[in-house]
């Protein structure tokens, strides 16, 4: 009975749906072991039926203090792209590949660790179903970690940028590159320039939503 209570409640409200994804998460006794270390999973936040749905890798240090997806430095240059593009952020649903925080501690500061295969598997299910829920008209993925969860290839980020993929479930991928790979270009030059390049793949997916 409470399994169709379930599917009902589903069918009525997807929101409910997603909050109850983040407690299924939080339920699971199955987590990579590294995941415990984390303060609480982050999943997405934005609007149901959201045209575009972008997805990064994990969320960082911010956003597992904050609970809330792309809030730290990354985030914040996130933000200024989507303004360049004329694509509002609240309008688009935001999200990660991986749910938790994966650091290696070190003293006082938490060190960044990529997430491996295995991890991007663990996490699939719940993107998927995420994604699921949202319906939006596009997928944009964020870098090598979120192209692979969602397409269940490693596809090289550079050659895919720009191009529609068809991803698992059917679902239409845009690939770009991460916004903390803006963030790692030494100069300035550079990082104008390719901030120039990431805010045109932004405008080119909002088009193809249009
Ligand atoms: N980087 C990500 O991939 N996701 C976040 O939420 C923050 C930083």
């Amino acid at each position: 009975v409470e399994g169709a209570m379930d599917l009902l409640d589903t069918a009525r409200d997807p929101s409910l749906a997603l909050a109850d994804l983040r407690q299924e998460l939080l339920g699971r006794g199955d987590w990579p072991d590294w995941a415990s270390r984390a303060t609480q999973p982050v999943l997405g936040e934005g609007p149901v039926g959201a045209p575009l749905l972008f997805v990064g890798e994990q969320p960082g240090d911010e956003e597992d203090i904050q609970g809330r997806p792309f809030v730290g430095p990354a985030g914040r240059l996130f933000n200024r792209a989507m303004d360049a593009a004329g694509l509002p952020r609240d309008a688009a649903y935001v999200t990660n590949a991986v749910k938790h925080f994966k650091f290696t501690p070190t003293g006082k500061r938490r060190l960044h660790q990529s997430p491996d295969a295995g991890d991007i598997t663990y996490y699939r299910p719940f993107l998927l179903r995420e994604i699921g829920l949202v319906a939006p008209k596009l997928v944009v993925a964020l870098g090598a970690t979120a192209l692979q969860a969602l397409t269940g290839k490693k596809l090289p980020v550079m050659k895919s940028r720009g191009t529609v993929i068809t991803g698992l479930d059917g679902h239409q991928i845009f690939a770009t590159v991460h916004p903390s790979y803006l963030l790692r270009i030494p100069d300035e030059e550079g990082q104008a320039r390719e901030f120039a390049r990431f805010v045109e793949d932004l405008k080119a997916a909002g088009q193809q939503v249009a």
